[in-house]
């Protein structure tokens, strides 16, 4: 099995200001040059405070990333930006197809693919969050669900470009709930996910819902967990220095 490198990506949702921002890296940085280098460390502020985030990071070994964009380059989309907006601030890195957009923002698999597909085209690695409801899983739809999405988002996307991708498990009943998904479980599907399509073997696949300092460890002891997407254990600048010093052992 190929060694794929280790991926920390803190999704702050609609938390923080530009000031909590300045406030968190203030906290952060100092701890950060403890941290294990082998760990990549993404964090993916509201639009709002992008530009703060980027002025805090220049010169860090900490990626920027963001919740989501359009997939257009610029046009009559209000409320809409789009990828040229955030190459500007040095964004790397952008999640897309977020369950709580999926829900709530109308995102779909149809434009998560056009948003993979311009993300790739801009030099942007998409973060593509994919996994099933409760009820899903209770009906044992699971693994449908998750080969179903991945293969939606990646469509058209040749085999060869699937390493500068990075992709998400995330169950939706896991996510801001405190059940996270047990590590085994979470490894069986995210192996399922690895092999649905040809080109996955060297991509970083993470797990998120509900990962916290405590538990995190236990993921990356999986040989299908590359790391973690983490919403509110990311939000605490002590915690999520924690978390990505846990993951490292
Ligand atoms: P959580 O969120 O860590 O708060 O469960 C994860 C996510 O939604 O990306």
């Amino acid at each position: 099995m190929p060694v794929i490198r280790s991926i920390v990506a803190a999704n702050w949702k609609m938390h923080k200001t530009a000031a909590d921002t300045a406030a968190f890296f203030d906290a952060f940085l100092p701890l950060s040059a403890s941290l294990p280098p082998e760990i990549e460390i993404v964090v993916a502020p509201p639009f709002t405070a992008i530009a703060e985030a980027s002025k805090r990071l220049r010169g860090t070994r900490i990626l920027l990333g963001a919740q989501t964009m359009h997939w257009d380059l610029e046009g009559p989309f209000t409320g809409e930006v789009s990828a040229p907006m955030l190459l500007e601030f040095r964004v790397s890195h952008v999640i897309l197809g977020h369950s709580e957009r999926r829900a709530a923002c109308d995102e779909t698999d149809r434009t998560v693919n056009l948003k993979v597909r311009t993300a790739l085209a801009q030099g942007l690695t998409p973060i593509v969050a994919v996994g099933e409801s409760g009820n899903e899983r209770s009906a044992g739809r699971t693994d449908d669900r998750v080969v179903a999405q991945t293969r939606a988002a990646f469509a058209g996307v040749p085999a060869a470009e699937l390493a500068r991708v990075t992709i998400a498990y995330e169950p939706i009943w896991a996510i801001g709930t405190g059940r996270n998904c047990d590590p085994e479980e979470a490894d069986r599907v995210m192996a399922t996910i690895r092999g649905s399509l040809d080109g996955l073997d060297e991509t970083p696949i993470l797990y998120g819902g509900s990962m916290k300092p405590e538990n995190v460890a236990a993921y990356m002891a999986k040989p299908n967990v590359n790391g973690g997407l983490v919403g509110g254990a990311s939000l605490d600048p002590t915690g999520f220095a924690m978390l990505i010093a846990n993951a490292a052992r």
